[in-house]
């Protein structure tokens, strides 16, 4: 492609990565899978690769959305960054690489020596926790990465989540980064109960995540099964200094923060595939949705050494698992009415397997796919 072209293809790659953006992060209802976004980012990021050109709009250059207006605001102690993407095990390879030569130890002594902390990525939406002397002070969306919206009344309203530390060497002042979640059974339920009620239904259980914290009445939040999960830490004022990450959720564990399930501790590359085969292997027979595993260098002294790169940490990074998709065929279409009247429209199709549940119906979420621009 003449260099020409490839700008206006950036730029067209720009826009509908923005419109995606937006309704993926602000509106709760995206149009295409993650798998479609991945690769449309990877596009763009190729091309900006070839043409040396970034936009300044560019999405590649940016993390989340814009916090909406309706809530106030909280800028984070330290900003909430994003995980560079590994899709194949040479992705992961690289990435290990890439750390040996920054932190300067031979590729050979790296791979023998370096323990990543392994996790699981979990599919929810990011919140940032604030604890002032062990006692729940506030909690804010990502929103750009910089600021978040202000969600402390939805977030407290939380079953799972501590108001009150419990233990030793409680911190003066934390931010602890976080995951909300649904799990799916009761995804299932909180769907079927709002679709007999004539209400809007989600089309996955982080839409639904997102979407009942992205409530102004904090009531409403409180009536959905809404979970959260801790995995990271941000600013703290913390006289305790701990050598590695798994020591640091070994201490959240122990104030009584719900951890996320299944972190492990790994030896090199070898141990971060056979962790990522594992979990895959287990993916459906979770209770919650996850679209991948992190790895963490599990030491922190190194980690400092690795520090940063644009957004992504370069001691950590997101091994994503192929997008969850199936075909089926629509036998027929219904039109359900709710009790406010609302319609919404449900597609009976053959049996499937997706996410390790036979579905045979479906709502029809996202009519605006078939829009001309999508296809350019
Ligand atoms: S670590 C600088 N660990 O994925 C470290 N993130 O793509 C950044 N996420 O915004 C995050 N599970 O909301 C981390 N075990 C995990 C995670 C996780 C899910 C989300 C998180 C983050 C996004 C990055």
């Amino acid at each position: 492609m003449h260099t020409q072209q490839q700008i206006e293809r950036q730029t067209v790659l720009t826009n509908l990565l923005t419109e995606h953006g937006h309704r993926y992060h602000s509106m709760d209802e995206p149009t295409v899978s993650d798998g479609e976004y991945d690769a449309l980012l990877l596009e763009l990021t190729d091309l900006e690769k070839n043409t040396g050109i970034i936009l300044p709009e560019s999405p590649t250059q940016r993390v989340g959305s814009r916090p909406l207006e309706k809530f106030a605001t909280i800028k984070h102690g330290m900003p909430m960054l994003s995980l560079s993407n590994c899709f194949t095990e040479d992705d992961v390879v690289n990435f290990d690489h890439q750390a040996a030569e920054a932190v300067d130890l031979s590729v050979t002594a790296w791979m023998e020596n370096i323990v990543y902390h392994a996790e699981l990525k979990l599919d929810g939406i990011a919140i940032n926790l604030t604890y002032i002397d062990g006692i729940f002070h506030s909690a804010a969306t990502r929103g750009d990465g910089t600021t978040g919206e202000d969600v402390t009344a939805q977030v407290r309203t939380i079953r799972n989540l501590p108001i009150e530390f419990h233990g030793n060497d409680i911190p003066k002042f934390i931010e602890i980064r976080a995951e909300v979640v649904i799990f799916k059974e009761q995804f299932s339920r909180m769907n079927a109960m709002l679709m007999e009620r004539g209400e809007k239904t989600f089309a996955t259980a982080r839409n639904a995540a997102a979407g009942s914290i992205r409530q102004l009445d904090p009531k409403i939040t409180s009536n959905r099964p809404l979970t959260i999960l801790c995995h990271g830490i941000g600013h703290h004022e913390w006289m305790k200094n701990y050598d590695n990450q798994s020591d640091i959720c070994s201490a959240f564990a122990s104030w009584g923060l719900p951890m996320a399930p299944e972190s492990k501790l790994v030896l090199g590359i070898d141990g971060c595939i056979e962790y990522y085969n594992r979990i895959k292997e287990r993916r459906d027979s979770l209770p919650f949705d996850i679209d991948g595993v992190v790895y963490k260098v599990n030491r922190i002294d190194l980690q400092k050494k690795l520090g940063f790169r644009h957004h992504d940490p370069r001691w950590a990074t997101a091994h994503k698992f192929p997008a969850d998709e199936v075909s089926t065929t629509v036998t027929s279409i219904d039109i359900q009415v709710g009790r406010t009247g609302a319609l919404t429209p449900v597609a009976k199709t053959e049996p499937v397997q997706v996410g390790g549940v036979m579905v045979s119906s479906f709502t029809l979420h996202n009519f605006r796919v078939l829009d001309p621009y999508l296809f350019l």
